[in-house]
């Protein structure tokens, strides 16, 4: 899936009117680039299409899919929420003058360390992931008499049809308490009514990533909205907030079937309005995208080298980064589509797997993909790589990290090319 921002003039790709093949001399290859004008379309999609007649809609960025100062900024001016899964990510945050009180605060094992950190630095809601962790946080917030609004992250047993490894709300997942635990929901329940300090608002579920069936959320909603409502009767508390979790997914291909974000948010938002008509008690419904608000905003630029035929008849097509910047090929199976950033409109009949420059076989950015003759120093353009790229980058074989620029009507470099001296700040 291409970026909003992406046209072709004379065979040459542009992006938001700058030449792709230009940008990729300036700012050396790899180089990550976001567009800046469909990411802020994209944040204006979800405020517009995530609402309904019978709750209030609140939108959290899930920061784990892409992080800097400069994209926490954007997210605070169009007054998204944030989340934050380590005192890393509240670090930044907090550096980049995001307010404190707008970070959800997730994670499965949050240390003493961290979570100290939060009550410090006054996070606005902590999602408490299990039994031991509400145990510790309570401790905590007794030792500093400090009250804190939380929410129980729960598992509410959906199999949504996604990589194994991105799924998260099975029976044995590790993230949250089943709502089927009877005892281990009593036990946390116990916990919340005698703490002076524990402000539950309500409860939380994540049921994986790159989902495209609205019926997985359909259900989730359902079954969500089944157990807070059976919790507030039973434990006679009020618990407002609702949170659904992210997880809406994506085209990464063109035949890949996915719904558009303004019709998944519409569906999601009818199910809801539909589900709570008569329940007045929750009133307000969390939601927390990542992949889907800065995924197909980002491409990534790298260098041809040579294509390099093998002697069983393969073509190599070597590029100067790989699973460094991008692992999710190698880690998850995931196709990518490329061009050739001044070959735009040429016949695509060379076959080749486009491979990185790392030391394992399985550094491969995309198999068997017809693209036109390569030059050497070719721009090659892989899209819809803003999610889950730049922030699972390594420096494995010592690559350096790429640049990140912020493509609007002007370029930004938000997080600036590492430079070989970067390698030794640790030693
Ligand atoms: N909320 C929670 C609690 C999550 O764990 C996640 C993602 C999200 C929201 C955002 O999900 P999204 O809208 O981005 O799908 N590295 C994997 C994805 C891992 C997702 C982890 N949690 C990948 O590259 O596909």
């Amino acid at each position: 899936m291409k970026p909003y921002g992406l046209k072709t003039i004379n065979h040459q790709a542009f992006i938001n009117g700058h030449s792709i093949v230009e940008l990729a001399s300036t700012y050396q290859t790899p180089l990550y680039i976001i567009d800046e004008i469909g990411l802020k379309k994209t944040l204006t999609t979800y405020q517009k299409s995530f609402k309904g007649q019978n709750f209030q809609s609140k939108i959290v960025y899930a920061s784990k899919a892409f992080l800097t100062p400069a994209l926490a900024k954007i997210i605070d001016e169009y007054d998204f929420y944030m989340d934050a899964v380590s005192i890393g990510d509240l670090y930044i945050a907090k550096k980049a003058n995001f307010p404190m009180e707008k970070i959800v605060f997730h994670g499965n094992n949050k240390q003493k360390e961290e979570l100290e950190f939060a009550i410090k630095n006054e996070v606005g809601l902590i999602v408490v992931d299990n039994l031991v962790e509400l145990q510790n946080l309570d401790m905590l917030l007794n030792k500093y008499h400090h009250h804190q609004n939380i929410l129980i992250r729960v598992n509410p047993g959906i199999d949504a049809h996604t990589h194994k490894y991105i799924q998260t709300a099975q029976f044995n997942s590790k993230f949250g308490e089943s709502i089927y635990d009877e005892e281990i929901i009593k036990q946390l329940m116990t916990i919340i009514k005698n703490s002076s300090y524990l402000h539950l608002q309500g409860f939380h579920a994540h049921i994986g990533s790159q989902i495209h069936e609205l019926a997985a959320f359909s259900l989730e909603i359902e079954k969500m909205v089944n157990f807070q409502t059976k919790i507030m009767t039973q434990y006679d508390l009020a618990l407002p907030l609702l949170n659904i979790g992210g997880g809406f997914g994506i085209k990464y291909t063109t035949d890949e079937k996915s719904l558009t974000i303004a019709k998944m948010m519409k569906g999601i938002s009818q199910k809801l309005d539909k589900v709570l008509e008569n329940n007045k008690a929750i009133k307000e419904v969390m939601i927390e995208p990542g992949r889907s608000i800065i995924g197909p905003n980002g491409i990534t630029l790298y260098k041809c080298s040579q294509v390099k035929h093998t002697y069983g008849g393969k073509n190599y097509l070597f590029i100067d980064g790989g699973m460094t910047d991008n692992i999710r090929p190698a880690l998850y199976g995931a196709t990518y589509e490329c061009d050739i950033a001044s070959k735009m409109d040429s016949k695509k009949d060379l076959l080749v797997d486009v491979v990185g420059k790392c030391c394992e076989s399985g550094d491969i950015i995309r198999q068997d993909v017809m693209l036109p003759m390569i030059d050497e120093n070719d721009i090659l353009i892989v899209y819809a790589t803003g999610a889950y790229n730049y922030s699972m980058s390594s420096n494995y074989n010592n690559l350096l990290k790429p640049a990140v620029i912020l493509v609007g009507k002007d370029v930004k470099i938000i997080s600036r090319r590492e430079k070989l001296e970067d390698l030794m700040r640790l030693f």
